[in-house]
């Protein structure tokens, strides 16, 4: 400690690493490259070279606050972040006027947020959400406190809606909050939006909210030739997308939108900040909006168009190469998951699959090469 009246100076360099930590960090490093070449079970594509970015890694920046009001934070990236809505809103088709949105931290804080909105609109709502729901879900309704229910889900992963139907004739009293799935976890299910509004319709509720988690396909189905109803042309009220899935991102984000009237019901105005506390963290990732606007400004749409078909391609190459060697494998039309009977420990292990019961699935994200997919069916020969 400095001697008392004695100025204490700024340190002027920055501690090393000792040489036994260093090595801990560098065999990390090894093994996470040498884990990517088997990296084919998850939804997140590994693609992406964002090496013109890293030098916004030298501030403290953080996206504090609504993205459309100032700040008293400066070292933000606001401008660039609703550039991104901006992109995302016109994918999704939600009017200008009405839109709203955030770059989150990934496509569970998302649903957060749309249950959050969904609540505070109807406090007495009940949540109806399907048995294929991400788990994610769940421990969100507990967080949040709100009532729901699990509806039954078809054999092909979407919601049953004979099942809503009678669930929600029951509790006609209460407002429905529906979370849907666009897209769903293990299958890469859509749920028929225009047929849950038709419910609505029939028994005559007026006062509902709709959610879609469209965390994978939401990048997927805006570049798909006729999609099913999915966007806010269906009626959604908001919706979360994952940006380290389909686009890419070495750092977990996501995009969630919704009305903006449904928003002002819940903004807070902030002194500390000087700004509208309108999200769900207080301290926001300010480079995840970088990455996002980095990778449709390098990329494009059209260069979205053709990853989504490369991404077909592959898929059904792999399930070409499974049903050849017996294994019963799909995938939903408009979807890169790639759903088969569950193979042994040893590959469900070596290629990080991901299952559940009897099935497992691929996903052929933009990274995912053919000659991968080869070696996985020789592994499946070879060890079941
Ligand atoms: C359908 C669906 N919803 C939500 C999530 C959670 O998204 P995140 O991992 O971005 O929080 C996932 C993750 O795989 C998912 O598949």
């Amino acid at each position: 400690m400095a001697p008392c009246g004695e100025m204490m100076q700024q340190p002027t360099t920055f501690p090393r690493l000792s040489p036994e930590d260093q090595k801990r960090l560098d065999d990390l490093y090894a093994m996470v490259e040498r884990e990517a070449d088997f990296f084919i079970g998850y939804p997140c594509n590994a693609f992406f070279d964002y090496a013109p970015l890293y030098r916004f890694l030298s501030h403290p920046i953080n996206n504090v606050g609504d993205p459309y009001v100032p700040s008293n934070y400066h070292l933000n990236t606001h401008l660039f972040e609703r550039e991104v809505l901006e992109i995302f809103q016109k994918l999704t088709h939600i009017p200008e006027d009405q839109a709203w949105g955030y770059v989150s931290c990934g496509g569970t804080e998302g649903n957060m947020y749309g249950i959050f909105l969904g609540r505070e609109l109807y406090p007495d709502g009940l949540v109806y959400y399907s048995e294929d729901t991400h788990y994610s879900v769940n421990k969100i309704l507990r967080c949040l406190h709100v009532r729901n229910i699990m509806i039954k889900s078809q054999p092909d992963g979407r919601m049953d809606l004979e099942d809503l139907r009678e669930t929600i004739n029951i509790h006609r009293d209460v407002p429905p909050i529906i979370f849907a799935n666009v897209g769903t976890t293990m299958k890469g299910a859509i749920d028929d939006l225009a047929g849950i509004r038709q419910i609505l319709d029939d028994l005559a509720i007026h006062r509902h909210y709709i959610h879609a988690d469209a965390a994978l396909s939401g990048m997927i189905l805006p570049f798909v030739d006729d999609p099913p109803p999915w966007d806010f042309r269906a009626g959604l009220d908001s919706m979360s997308i994952s940006g380290h899935k389909l686009i890419g991102a070495p750092i977990p984000c996501g995009v969630v939108l919704a009305k903006r009237a449904h928003v002002d019901r819940i903004a807070r105005s902030i002194e500390y900040v000087g700004t509208m506390d309108t999200t769900i963290l207080g301290s926001r990732n300010a480079i995840a909006p970088l990455f996002l606007w980095y990778a449709f400004r390098t990329i494009g749409l059209e260069g979205y168009r053709e990853r989504v078909r490369y991404c077909f391609d592959v898929a059904d190459y792999a399930i070409e190469r499974l049903r050849a060697v017996g294994r019963t494998v799909w995938r939903h039309a408009h979807s890169n998951t790639v759903v088969m009977n569950r193979p042994s420990d040893e590959v469900v292990g070596r290629w990080q699959l991901a299952v559940q019961g009897p099935i497992a699935h691929l996903i052929t994200m933009p990274h995912v090469v053919r000659s991968q997919i080869d070696r996985l069916v020789d592994d499946i020969v070879k060890y079941g």
